[in-house]
């Protein structure tokens, strides 16, 4: 068996280990996990690019597998019931044959039919859990997500297995092509439309491909945290470049951030440049301080301490970083969190679960937008991006508190124009220290130095 055919049988093997040990601790016989099935947008026949439910993807590392069904039963081998309909308008999906060996796999050309030996299979088991789109769970297919089952397999999403390792690897340096080919382009005067075309182009993806838009973003649109258009002109003159832009491999995410500053003279311009190299130092220094037992939230704040220091070196406030945090001046320069897990989905599930049995911890009140709260841990994956903004909703709601008299006002609108930063790596956590996926596939990028 090669390699990788081993770590995807040693995932899979996981995978089922997990589900057994879950149904068995909350007595559920048999779980039916549905892939779901597009729906059309309002008045149309038209329908948004299917995504599966990440129940099933998580074992068939594809989303092309709409209307399939797997049947899950504690010791017995899972069983696939793969949808692959006659239609010559669309290209039907062919089953997923290198998981023959792990998974029975059926195949079927109506969605009827598997509905039909789903009700064949849950006849006679005990308690069923149906795992997939409630709006989609028929009648009689038992409890629909229980979120007893659902807590536990969401927790351990968290906990990467060594085949989604290396998935996010090749993520990573999909990304990483994306992101080398954005950054020449920017050089070269491109337009955020074609910045985005470039990124597409090199990292072998279309829009569909993504795990999530790409936030393509030049001057002021870098301080919208999700800027989501990609306007067809050039700014003239241009100050800043922030390219958010993920991939996928078998459906596993990359989601990297990068911010450059244009060669612009000016003093702004000058001052824009420092910060993005500043920030690209505190965010190294914040990576390597993950160890496992460290709270995400500690690391957090952190880094707000870091960007405190960061204004003040600017001369961005008149008060020291420690003041311009105790005052939350630093909250309205960062308004998100340092990170969040992640995998299968961009934001994956679980971050602020601290146990199988679904209890949260909720961040405070000061980082409601915090989405990772748990301790760190040896298997995790997660992002490190901290950022530094100029958002004029905030800096107004700054400037009318108390806080607002330490800010050096005429500098900070000088850098409105330039929208703002955001460097943001994925790490795993592994046994011997942490690896940056992100800063791995740039170093090893073809062509890199
Ligand atoms: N790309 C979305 C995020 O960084 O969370
Ligand atoms: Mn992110
Ligand atoms: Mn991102």
């Amino acid at each position: 068996m090669s390699k990788q055919n081993e770590s995807l049988a040693e995932h899979l093997g996981i995978l089922k280990d997990r589900w057994d040990q879950a149904l068995c601790n909350h007595d559920y016989q048999l779980a039916v996990v549905a892939a779901g099935v597009s729906r059309t947008y309002l008045f149309d026949d038209q329908s948004p690019v299917f995504r599966a439910n990440p129940h099933l993807a998580q074992w068939l590392g594809s989303d092309a597998c709409e209307g399939s069904t797997l049947i899950l039963e504690t010791g017995r081998e899972p069983r696939l019931l793969f949808y692959s309909p006659a239609d010559y308008w669309h290209q039907p999906p062919d089953p997923p044959e290198e998981l023959l060996g792990v998974l029975n796999i059926d195949v079927f050309d109506s969605i009827d039919a598997i509905q039909r030996e789903v009700n064949v299979c849950t006849q006679h088991a005990g308690q069923v859990a149906y795992v997939g789109d409630p709006s989609s769970a028929q009648g009689s297919l038992g409890e629909v997500n229980p979120s007893a089952l659902i807590n536990e397999l969401h927790y351990l999403r968290a906990y990467k297995t060594e085949y989604e390792l290396q998935c996010m690897r090749q993520a990573s340096a999909r990304a990483v092509s994306g992101h080398l080919a954005a950054a020449s382009a920017f050089a070269g005067g491109a337009s955020e439309f074609e910045l985005q075309l470039a990124y597409l182009d090199a990292s072998r993806q279309t829009e569909a491909d993504l795990p999530y838009p790409n936030i393509i973003a030049l001057n002021q649109h870098a301080g919208i945290l999700h800027y989501q258009h990609y306007e067809r002109a050039a700014p003239n003159p241009r100050h800043s470049f922030l390219i958010d832009a993920g991939a996928r491999h078998r459906n596993y995410a990359a989601d990297v951030t990068r911010t450059y500053g244009s060669d612009q003279a000016g003093a702004a311009q000058q001052t824009f440049n420092a910060l993005v190299a500043a920030m690209d130092r505190q965010q190294q220094e914040l990576v390597s301080k993950i160890r496992p037992g460290l709270s995400f939230l500690d690391l957090h704040e952190d880094m707000h301490h870091r960007l405190g220091g960061m204004l003040n070196a600017a001369g961005l406030i008149q008060c020291d970083g420690e003041q311009a945090f105790d005052a939350g001046i630093t909250r309205a320069f960062l308004p998100h969190g340092l990170g969040h897990l992640l995998g299968l989905q961009t934001h994956d599930v679980g971050g602020h679960q601290i146990d199988t049995e679904g209890t949260t911890s909720e961040p405070p009140e000061s980082y409601q937008a915090l989405r990772l709260t748990r301790e760190i841990e040896v298997d995790q994956v997660f992002t490190i991006e901290p950022g530094l903004y100029f958002i004029p909703q905030l800096l107004e709601e700054l400037r009318a508190s108390e806080a607002g008299q330490h800010v050096c006002w005429p500098e900070v609108e000088a850098l409105q124009d330039f929208g703002g930063i955001r460097i943001e790596d994925n790490v795993a956590i592994r046994p011997d220290g942490v690896e940056n996926l992100t800063r791995d596939a740039f170093a090893q990028a073809p062509g890199a130095a």
